[in-house]
């Protein structure tokens, strides 16, 4: 659909805008989602020249894009729309009254105010946006997490926008639920017969979510440091990837009712409290090592340039207290600089209840499996038991029954940010996550960062460019079970 919009982002110049905003408003470009009189906003701070911001944004965008998505015409038809606003965000003498002039010269259309400045910054913006009568009726304010750093500082963050904004144009973004794949678990949920009597405890024996990355900190270790894994990625994605494998099916596919049901999640979650974070969780840190092309991969302290016991890894044992998965461990786990970059859910089903084979072939009975893989390549494996074809004897072989989504839909990856910012414009909130959401996963994450703070739980290194700590593996061989790594490694053929 096109939409008449004036997108404003704060922190226009910044990290986030170069990398992952302004190529998905791109990308929104080529598929003609804007009116000709939309536009585009980049706040900075002093030199607001235009040819000079031109020039940083083509960078840019030649740089964050795939290779040939760049295009000439495009970028002249998509520059025309982007502004340059020298703004102090806590002054509201520098520059605030001529923006909002120039932003009420289209006073009816959509506004999108994304903050991709830092969380301290959020309140003022928006205290700023009011005073200045820049809030419409048809304006949304987007949020980037990390949204605070625990339980207290998130709903402090919440409740300064919340004086602003009411909560149906709050849009909080955890890009993760941008991903196709996360669209394609929910199809795949609540749209095949198939898995519906076979989602619960009596079919299914565990769950893994792995994130995996290769990268290190990169040019935010100063954010990273104070962060660490558990509050980048665990209280956020991976939660998010747990509420939607295991909720009930929603009465509708809308926000109110997915997010209702993500919620019932999060308060089902068991507490991991005190000295049980020894038993349920691991947190890591990784220490040099040759990568495998004989290169140099630095340590996390290299790379940060002090002494740090912040977790780069985490891995988790939880469980969700409910009817329906009661006994079924949720195996989480995310780290940077591991051997592969790639994101996975696998469902582990339950072995066959009786064997009808006699020894050996009994034994060489594998229960199914189904990984949702949602990058890099993002695809659905359902693994199968089959009769070995032209076997001399007799024998049973775990087949894969492999969906390609690129193959099959013939498409390149997906952008999450575009699909997500194009819901907020559209004024679509069921990808965004309900302020009940961030506070539940802040009461489950916040015991476990304590904990860990008094010393229950210690910080495992492991080699730059490895699975993570080897302590990670006690977690799924406490249940007698173990982590599946990448798709290409456990051997097995398609059909
Ligand atoms: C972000 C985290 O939310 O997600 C980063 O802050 C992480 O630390 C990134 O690298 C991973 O996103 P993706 O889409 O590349 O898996």
């Amino acid at each position: 659909m096109t939409q008449e919009v004036d997108i404003v982002i704060f922190g226009g110049m910044g990290d986030l805008s170069l990398r992952k905003l302004l190529p998905a408003l791109y990308r929104s470009e080529l598929e003609h989602r804007f009116s000709d009189n939309s536009r585009i906003f980049l706040t900075c701070q002093g030199d607001a020249d235009r040819g000079r911001r031109q020039r940083q944004v083509e960078q840019g965008l030649k740089t964050y894009l795939l290779s040939g998505e760049f295009n000439e015409d495009l970028w002249t038809r998509f520059a025309e729309r982007l502004h340059y606003v020298d703004l102090d965000i806590n002054d509201l003498q520098a520059g605030w009254t001529q923006f909002a002039e120039r932003l009420d010269q289209h006073r009816a259309c959509v506004r999108l105010f994304y903050l991709a400045i830092p969380p301290s910054l959020f309140g003022v913006a928006c205290k700023h946006l009011a005073e200045t009568q820049l809030v419409t009726p048809e304006s949304r304010v987007v949020v980037e997490k990390p949204l605070g750093y625990d339980g207290a500082s998130a709903n402090a963050i919440n409740t300064e926008i919340a004086a602003f904004f009411p909560e149906s144009s709050i849009y909080r973004i955890d890009h993760y639920l941008g991903k196709e794949t996360v669209q394609n678990l929910l199809a795949l949920r609540f749209s095949n017969s198939l898995f519906e009597h076979l989602w619960d405890s009596k079919t299914i024996a565990h769950v893994q979510i792995t994130i995996a990355e290769t990268v290190g900190v990169e040019a935010r270790a100063g954010f990273y440091d104070k962060a660490g894994a558990l509050r980048d990625m665990v209280q956020n994605h991976l939660l998010q990837l747990l509420c939607l494998v295991a909720m009930e099916p929603p009465h509708k596919l809308d926000a109110e009712n997915i997010r209702d049901e993500k919620l019932k999640v999060l308060k089902a979650l068991r507490p991991i409290t005190g000295d049980q974070v020894t038993a349920f969780t691991v947190r890591g840190q990784y220490v040099a090592a040759e990568g495998p092309a004989g290169e140099h991969l630095p340590s996390y302290v290299d790379e940060l340039g002090q002494g740090s016991t912040t977790e780069t890894f985490v891995a988790i044992r939880a469980h969700i207290d409910n009817w329906r998965w009661a006994g079924v461990p949720f195996y989480l786990r995310t780290g940077k600089r591991m051997k592969e970059r790639f994101a996975e859910i696998v469902v582990q089903f339950k072995p066959v209840s009786h064997a009808v084979y006699d020894s050996p072939l009994a034994n060489s009975l594998e229960p199914n499996r189904l990984n949702i893989r949602l990058q890099p390549e993002e695809g659905i494996k359902l693994t199968l038991m089959t009769n070995k074809f032209n076997a001399e004897r007799e024998g049973l072989k775990p087949v894969a029954l492999n969906l390609n989504f690129a193959e099959t839909f013939n498409y390149k990856a997906g952008d999450a940010y575009k699909r997500l910012l194009i819901d907020a414009i559209d004024g679509n909130p069921s990808l965004f996550i309900h302020r009940r959401e961030v506070d539940r996963a802040w009461q489950w994450a916040d015991p476990i960062a304590e904990a860990w703070a008094r010393g229950y739980s210690p910080l495992h290194i492991y080699r730059a460019g490895s699975w993570g700590p080897r302590a990670a593996d006690d977690l799924p061989a406490a249940d007698g079970n173990r982590w599946f790594q990448a798709l290409e490694h456990d051997g097995l053929s398609a059909i």
